[in-house]
């Protein structure tokens, strides 16, 4: 493989903490916990798929991040005995990036692309080809030598994700048969998950302290997974090793996630919003500005779980932090409307 394409088609060298995070990614549909809307559909249409000898059907997942989308890529493989490629919107620069990784498929293959919504006009629009028919014409050469050369690829399965499907371009979303929306999960479903990575892990956990890193994950398996690991130093340290309620409270506390879940982040954001803008209404760049993020992650990573949880209401002229808020974090309400 070319150094361009170990580039762009994910290559195995992973660091010891990507290490122990792929070895807590399920591989299996039933391993899966959670997303159980999205399991079912799955199963359905990988079944029929396998039983047509065919690939399946092109799938964009989108949802917030850390809910597992590159996890579930991966399951898809996996249960269709297929190789996975891949790659990530903003790796791919050029059409050459795309048709290099295109020409590695073999039938049946699923093509990964995370962060879909940040491909590039051109490189967008050869999937389209590729994706209805399995084929791309690009142009070779430049200037008076250049011509058309038309490349057929094997049938094979586009998995997309994507933070916000509203994103993606209509004539992209229309290309995907298979839409898949991944929800937060609940605690019930996040104790499960930390629970099995604690198994994994060989660290011994009380279902209580489960519980208490799952409902202050913000429904996120990523950010519970992190939070464990750090409960697991501090139970290693300061207690016998075992993870029990007070010292996952105790661990939490000193990494400042609150009992509601919110972390030093989402406290700094509803703290701005009230101490410098009463509240709002303020527009997310302002917001963004204030705390020192991008727009982007506070778009996509605090932003929703704020939303859901009544944290904070978006409306027609900004962002309003609710009175919810304001008595979690102690502070007098006293808006009008
Ligand atoms: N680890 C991270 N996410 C997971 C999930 N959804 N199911 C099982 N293990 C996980």
């Amino acid at each position: 493989m070319s150094e361009q394409e170990e580039r762009l088609v994910s290559s195995e060298t992973l660091d010891a903490e990507e290490m122990v995070e792929k070895s807590l990614r399920p591989t299996r549909l039933s391993q899966y916990i959670g997303q159980q809307k999205v399991k079912d559909e799955l199963t359905i249409y990988i079944k029929a798929a396998k039983q047509r000898n065919e690939a399946l059907d092109h799938v964009l997942l989108y949802g917030p991040p850390g809910l597992g989308k590159t996890t579930m890529a991966m399951v898809i493989a996996n249960e269709m005995d297929v190789s996975i490629k891949t790659t990530s919107g903003p790796a791919i620069e050029k059409p050459g990036d795309l048709v290099a990784i295109l020409n590695e498929l073999e039938p049946g293959d699923v093509l990964f692309i995370d962060e879909i919504h940040r491909l590039p006009r051109v490189a967008e629009e050869l999937l389209y080809s590729a994706m209805e028919d399995f084929y791309v014409d690009i142009m070779i050469g430049q200037g008076p030598t250049s011509h058309p050369v038309h490349f057929e690829l094997p049938p094979f399965t586009l998995v997309g994700a994507t933070t916000r499907a509203g994103m993606l371009s209509a004539p992209l979303r229309d290309r995907f048969g298979i839409i898949c929306h991944m929800e937060y999960y609940d605690e019930a479903d996040l104790k499960e998950i930390v629970i099995r990575s604690s198994d994994i892990f060989d660290v011994i956990i009380e279902e209580s302290g489960a519980y208490e890193i799952a409902r202050r994950s913000r429904g996120t398996p990523r950010i519970a997974n992190r939070l464990l690991k750090r409960v697991r130093d501090f139970a290693q340290v300061t207690g016998e090793g075992i993870v029990t309620k007070q010292i996952a409270d105790d661990a939490l506390k000193m990494l400042q996630v609150d009992d509601k879940g919110l972390d030093y982040v989402d406290q700094k954001l509803l703290r701005a919003m009230i101490e410098l803008y009463n509240g709002g209404p303020v527009g997310l760049t302002t917001i963004a500005v204030n705390i020192s993020e991008e727009r982007e992650t506070v778009e996509d990573m605090y932003e929703p779980y704020l939303i859901q949880k009544g944290f904070i209401k978006r409306t027609q002229r900004g962002r309003i932090v609710t009175e919810y808020a304001y008595q979690h974090l102690g502070y007098p309400y006293n808006q009008e409307s």
